[in-house]
């Protein structure tokens, strides 16, 4: 896909049907996220990819709005030290934004869906990921192949109108 292309059709995807990522695909998404731009390129991240059936299904569990994980065929936790607070926290959190965009757009490209949940229960998602202690889960982005359709440009997303977003010169 174009870059244009891909960024329009990214799209939550929630319902995933059963077809594995190929190797070499994961892998290009992981290098996406990799290569995120950071604050001074602390790179504070970590991520945990799990592909395996049983520990999708119990991190499903970590929040009430991760139950899609269960069927993706990949999902990757964001991995941050629970060190972090205050100002360092907030824009270690902007970091993983941008490496969550570039993995979503990553996939778009190849035609695969992504989703993202929060984390609740850290200590089941520590336990599902062999966490040690000074680590915690923070997002989980969920992959696969759309259930309902292949992702497509969206010609209406569900956005705000653009001029009522994008204020020019001053507010
Ligand atoms: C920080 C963040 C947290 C989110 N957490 C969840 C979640 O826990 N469960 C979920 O189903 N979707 C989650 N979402 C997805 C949003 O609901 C979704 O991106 C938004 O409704 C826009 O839809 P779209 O991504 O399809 O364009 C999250 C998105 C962001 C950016």
């Amino acid at each position: 896909m174009e870059t244009w292309d891909a960024i329009r059709a990214r799209r939550n995807v929630r319902s995933f049907d059963r077809r594995p990522i190929a190797d070499a695909d994961l892998e290009r998404i992981l290098e996406a996220g990799r290569r995120a731009p950071s604050s001074r390129n602390w790179q504070p991240w970590d991520f945990v990819v799990v592909t395996d059936r049983d520990q999708l299904q119990a991190l499903s569990r970590v929040w009430q709005g991760a139950a899609h994980v269960a069927d993706s065929a990949a999902t990757i936790a964001l991995i941050l030290s629970t060190a972090l607070e205050g100002r360092d926290h907030g824009i270690a959190l902007y970091d993983l934004g941008q490496a969550t965009a570039n993995v979503q757009i990553a996939a778009a490209d190849l035609g695969i869906g992504s989703g993202h949940a929060a984390v609740a229960d850290q200590e089941m998602a520590r336990e599902v990921l062999g966490l040690p202690q000074d680590r915690r889960a923070v997002y989980l982005i969920d992959l696969g192949y759309p259930a309902d359709h292949p992702l497509a440009p969206l010609h209406k997303p569900d956005r705000r109108p653009l001029q009522d977003v994008a204020h020019r010169g001053r507010w």
